[in-house]
């Protein structure tokens, strides 16, 4: 008698704790996300923010359209920011910098006498509008190891301001 009691009780026990996980289960129904709420994205090496560098000069608008529209007198105003290492005069002396006289369309890196970083010497390619808007952007980014310590002009409407004017420094 004694050990049926024991046992009733023991099955018993077993059949209400089975009874209750059932019941929590079929009232909670807990629903696991299968991302985490907040996802940590660890870029695999230090390139990323370098990528991003990149691409300022891939969506960078064309400063050509801009051109025709430019202020050559505010341009002139702003090379006052590159006279301190530039020349701009026909047959003007290397400063700081190389003579700025006829660069538009120049070949990069090709004033004789001046002796350029390795970046801008192996650079390649000419000055043309396009590339003086990028390069005028931010000096230091465009041209990796540049030696031209200049911050660059922020506003579309000043490079091309200063462009249109640079471009009137040839015959
Ligand atoms: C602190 C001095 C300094 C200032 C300010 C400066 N530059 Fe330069 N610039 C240099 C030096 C140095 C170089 C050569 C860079 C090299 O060899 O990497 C250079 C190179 C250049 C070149 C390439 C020339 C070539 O022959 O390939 C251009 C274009 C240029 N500068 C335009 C400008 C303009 C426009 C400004 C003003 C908005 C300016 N720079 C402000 C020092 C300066």
């Amino acid at each position: 008698m004694e050990t049926n009691k024991i046992l009733g009780a023991i099955i018993l026990a077993l059949l209400l704790a089975a009874a209750f996980s059932k019941i929590a289960d079929l009232t909670v129904h807990p629903e696991f996300p299968k991302e985490l709420a907040y996802k940590i994205e660890i870029p695999e090496d230090g390139s990323s923010s370098a990528q991003e560098e990149v691409n300022i000069f891939e969506v960078l608008p064309e400063i050509t359209p801009l051109l025709a529209s430019a202020d050559m007198a505010n341009g002139e105003k702003l090379f006052k920011k590159c006279a301190s290492c530039h020349t701009y005069q026909k047959g003007g002396e290397n400063k700081a910098g190389p003579a700025m006289w006829g660069i538009v369309n120049r070949s990069k890196a090709s004033v004789d006498g001046f002796a350029y970083s390795g970046a801008l010497a192996n650079f390649g390619g000419d000055w043309s509008v396009e590339e003086l808007n990028r390069f005028l952007l931010k000096p230091k980014k465009y041209v990796t190891g540049t030696k031209m310590n200049f911050n660059g002009l922020k506003k579309d409407q000043d490079r091309a301001d200063l462009i249109k004017w640079l471009n009137s420094l040839s015959d």
